[in-house]
């Protein structure tokens, strides 16, 4: 089966094609196959490329294969899925460590990990949607604020941000995000009640405190922009990162959480019917073929593209 493999830590062109051999039917206990047609390209793969992550991938070394969200269709059956079956869903790749990520045909999966996908969404469309709205509702889940508190989402223009906003929304909280500028317009439909144009930490806090005077009840830092953003929030708020070595150090008695998204095949089995169903938006920023992973990570790395980039498989 042809696969993109991370030949060497280093740029994209580090990336490159290979073959390797087709998992085969039981070949390792407890998992089933899916024949991809899509994967996403996150922010973690561009970052393990690079080599930024050596230590924390153990005894992983080049050459592995990369990637986290996935759709496609069941080689095998899976519970009451049965073989043929469109499904979606993500890896733990840092958890797994097997270097056999989605940058390939097939991939070997938990059938926990997956959630079946309705008819009516695009394999593509529902490859930029499993790590970062599960992500999303899981950092939510932290903060648990009450309806009618002001959430502060950092990142709100980013594939993780977008989904927190819209989440955040639906479950009443007031939502301020800090955003691309241009994108003022895009989130407020997406339910943010106020639009903070990213920049100079100060500026963005000036901004915030101009708009929610009394501070905010909540953070949700999609930027990793930690501790600068502390003083946006209450005495006793709450705050929640996406990586561990971005979360502040607690003050002011503000409860501060890290969440790293297990997959959770209920809770994404409900997203994917609510993409379906367009309650929730999902972005795709660009599709290209597997073949052309080197030029994905390119662009994905180019600066302001909102949206997953998905590769075609
Ligand atoms: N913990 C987990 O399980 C988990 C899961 C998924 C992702 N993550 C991490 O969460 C982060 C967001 O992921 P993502 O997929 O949403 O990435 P993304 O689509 O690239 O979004 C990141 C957003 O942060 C914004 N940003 C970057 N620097 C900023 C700054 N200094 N001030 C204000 N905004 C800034 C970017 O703005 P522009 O668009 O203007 O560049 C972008 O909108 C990544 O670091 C990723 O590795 C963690």
């Amino acid at each position: 089966m042809r696969v993109v493999e991370v030949t060497a830590y280093g740029g994209p062109e580090v990336l490159s094609m290979a073959r390797r051999p087709e998992p085969e039917a039981g070949d390792v206990p407890g998992k089933v196959r899916v024949r991809l047609k899509a994967a996403g390209v996150t922010v973690a793969d561009l970052r393990i490329r690079s080599g930024m992550y050596v230590d924390a991938i153990g005894g992983l070394r080049p050459p592995f294969v990369l990637g986290t969200d996935f759709a496609g269709r069941l080689l095998d059956p899976a519970g009451d899925l049965p073989a043929g079956a469109r499904v979606a869903g993500f890896m733990p790749w840092f958890d797994e460590l097997t270097g056999e990520g989605t940058y390939a045909e097939v991939v070997r999966v938990d059938p926990a990990w997956l959630a079946p996908l309705p008819e009516d969404v695009d394999f593509t469309v529902a490859a930029s949607v499993p790590l970062a709205a599960i992500t999303a509702r899981q950092g939510l889940a932290k903060l648990a604020l009450p309806e009618g508190s002001t959430l502060l989402v950092t990142g709100a223009s980013g594939v993780v941000g977008r989904f927190a906003v819209q989440l955040a929304a639906a479950a009443g909280l007031r939502v301020v995000g800090v955003s691309y500028e241009g994108d003022e317009h895009e989130l407020k439909v997406l339910g943010a009640q106020h639009v903070v144009p990213r920049g100079d930490p100060a500026k963005v806090l000036a901004d915030v405190l101009a708009y929610a005077p009394e501070r905010v009840d909540g953070v949700f830092d999609g930027a990793l922009l930690g501790t600068p953003v502390l003083a946006a929030l209450k005495d006793g708020g709450r705050f929640v990162s996406l990586a561990a070595d971005r979360t502040p150090t607690a003050e002011r008695d503000i409860e501060v959480h890290t969440v790293v998204g297990r997959p959770d095949a209920a809770a994404l089995t409900g997203i994917l019917e609510q993409v379906a169903a367009r309650e929730l938006i999902t972005r795709v920023a660009d599709v290209m073929p597997l073949e052309e992973a080197a030029e994905a990570h390119r662009r994905a790395e180019s600066g302001h593209r909102p949206g997953r980039i998905v590769l075609m498989i």
